[in-house]
């Protein structure tokens, strides 16, 4: 979870590395540094905090020259927050600099190795153990003292290195987590993500685990660690910069916020056949009799998507009448799961890269499942590994705090789920007429949006409130879940989402006067159990704050404030009673004076375990 960019070619390196950075600052932000080959030989600038800090530097101890560099901003997981932590890294003996995302997990033991053969350490990372290892084993050629030195470590990476006395070799190398080589004319880019090549090039290549690539200004080598060449497959990058520029938004989250109504449209376009009442996904057609056939589902997933693949649980079951459960990456990696025939594995991600849910789907395809991706990134590590697919198609998502990413999970989830029940035992005229209402969900979010300062207005009575609940039942238990999420991760206010009726069972001790506790308490079959537990709630002096049905003047008596969404079937609810809480997290968050987009501690793609 960090940002790496490398650049190779002929123009000055620093602003393009630089801005590379910016682009790639949502992946990790706890310090930044940038290393620059040129005729004065390797010069190493690194700051701790934002990339702005690293500028800042830049500008006061004077640019880097030089058009061989790379840069990073760190998400760190071994070694505390320091200069001396900051990436890039360097070696003591041979003019090995690099800067690395993941973890070398054998560190410690090839520290001790080192160290005992004389190498001074002036870091606490894992990552300088990587450069010193590599300087150990350099005899004059860079590429296969990086091949050497990888063939001894465990763990994840993704690395950039460069050496003082090879100024024109730039070499990456990876295993877990991601980057991409873009190729320019005479020039190379490499980076963790498209966002920071595609300014450059739209041709570039997703390097594969346990690849090796050698950059000069006119050439490319493409080995493994062993050594042995491979041919990357090029692909044409689809990403334009107008999609992850801010426009007029104060922050990314919001824009995103506003631009799910848009952003599920293209999710369903293409993708609904009213008149057969089937969903036409041309990623499982040839899956499609094993999916129809399919005795049990698994979802898997982390945080925001977890709270996703709850949604498909009850979706898979509710319409197309397969079992289903959905598992934490995390723990369904090493619970020794058991994966009967006919068992198919849903993995659910944004960026195609968390580290527990790609081990998940690892885990699952070893045991033999059928495995499916609901994947954003296009060409992703994820959906590089399943068998089949289906794409968000709701654009890059850059706000750490995952919102169109989640509702186009859920969206494309019931896609699925009616993908199977029409080919199960689903009417096409029930078919049909879901996916009319399906396709009216993003005007429907559409006129949440329209309510947004009200729910500003709202959220400030309670901004000052330390602890919430959110509560909901059946599909909106998840949404719940996700409600308490967004407000903590953004705004650092303590708050828990669980079943309704979980909140009698303990966590109702929490409830004093005016805690904010927030239900969701649209029209469904559980309506009137839900409008019990508000009473419960009010009966001890909570405040409750209600999403509830456009009309429903009832909870106006029982609420002390109401959010109101249209109508919706409650399969597709969740897409639309989400919005009211992403609004409220988010101006909670604006109200306290946070950093919206990139919140303490965090990072957008969680690369490592
Ligand atoms: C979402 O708001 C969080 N930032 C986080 O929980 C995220 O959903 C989780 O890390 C999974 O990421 P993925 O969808 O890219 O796998
Ligand atoms: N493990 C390395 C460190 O802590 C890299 C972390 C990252 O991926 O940003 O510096």
């Amino acid at each position: 979870m960090c940002g790496i960019v490398g650049y190779i070619g002929t123009k000055p390196a620093q602003q393009l590395l630089v801005e590379g950075l910016k682009r790639l600052e949502y992946r990790g932000y706890d310090s930044a540094g940038i290393a620059v080959i040129g005729q004065s030989g390797l010069s190493i600038t690194r700051a701790v905090g934002r990339v702005q800090s690293l500028e800042d530097k830049l500008e006061e101890t004077g640019s880097l020259e030089g058009t061989l560099g790379l840069a990073h901003t760190r998400w760190a997981t071994h070694g505390t927050v320091t200069q001396a932590n900051a990436h890039p890294q360097r070696d003591d003996t041979s003019g090995i600099c690099l800067v690395h995302n993941g973890i070398i997990e054998n560190y410690a033991a090839i520290k001790t190795y080192l160290e005992e053969k004389g190498h001074q350490f002036s870091s606490e990372t894992d990552t300088e153990v990587l450069a010193m290892l590599i300087g150990e084993l350099y005899e004059g050629d860079l590429e296969s003292a990086v091949q050497a030195a990888l063939r001894e470590v465990t763990g994840a990476y993704a690395i950039v290195v460069v050496c003082e006395q090879e100024p024109d070799v730039m070499i990456a190398a990876r295993k877990g987590s991601p980057l991409m080589i873009g190729i320019g004319s005479g020039e190379y880019i490499v980076a963790s993500d498209p966002s920071a090549i595609v300014a450059h090039t739209t041709q570039a290549f997703p390097l594969e685990n346990y690849n090796v690539v050698k950059l000069t200004r006119d050439h490319i080598r493409t080995s493994t660690i062993e050594n042995i060449e491979v041919t990357p497959r090029i692909m044409q990058l689809e990403m334009d910069l107008g999609q992850i520029e801010l426009g007029d938004y104060d922050h990314f989250m919001l824009k995103e916020i506003f631009e799910q109504p848009s952003a599920l449209s293209n999710t369903f376009r293409g993708r609904l056949d009213k008149k057969s009442g089937k969903v036409v996904l041309g990623g499982l057609d040839e899956f499609a009799k094993q999916l129809v056939k399919a005795k049990r589902v698994i979802i898997t997933a982390q945080g925001t998507a977890m709270h996703a693949a709850m949604i498909g649980e009850y979706l898979l079951e509710d319409l197309a009448k397969v079992p289903t459960e959905c598992e934490y990456a995390s723990e369904f990696r090493y619970r020794n799961p058991i994966i009967e025939d006919g068992t198919m594995v849903v993995a659910v991600s944004q960026s195609g890269e968390t580290a527990d849910t790609l081990a998940a789907l690892e885990e699952a395809k070893d045991r033999g499942a059928l495995s499916l991706g609901v994947i954003n990134v296009v060409g992703s590590t994820i959906a590089r590994e399943t068998d089949a697919g289906v794409y968000l198609r709701v654009g890059p998502e850059i706000g750490v705090a995952s919102t169109k990413a989640f509702t186009g999970q859920v969206a494309v989830l019931t896609l699925i789920s009616l993908f199977m029940a029409r080919r199960r035992f689903m009417s096409a005229e029930e078919s049909s007429a879901l996916l009319k209402q399906l396709e009216l969900v993003p005007d429907k979010i559409e006129r949440v949006l329209e309510t947004a300062d009200t729910i500003r207005t709202l959220t400030e009575k309670y901004v000052h409130r330390e602890n919430w609940l959110f509560l909901g039942r059946g599909y909106n238990y998840p949404t719940a879940m996700e409600g308490a999420l967004k407000l903590k991760e953004i705004s650092y206010i303590h708050a828990e989402g669980m079943p309704a009726a979980e909140m009698k069972h303990g966590p109702i001790a929490l409830i004093d006067k005016g805690m904010p506790v927030v239900f969701i308490a649209n029209r469904g079959a559980q309506y009137e159990k839900v409008m019990i537990n508000i009473e419960e709630v009010r009966s001890r002096g909570g405040h409750v704050i209600a999403v509830a049905t456009e009309g429903d003047t009832q909870i106006k008596s029982i609420a002390e404030d109401v959010m109101y969404v249209p109508d919706v079937p409650e399969a597709l609810s969740p897409m639309v009673t989400v919005i009211p809480l992403q609004l409220m997290a988010y101006h909670a968050a604006v109200l306290r004076g946070k950093d919206v987009d990139k919140p303490r501690n965090l990072a957008k793609s969680v690369t490592v375990e």
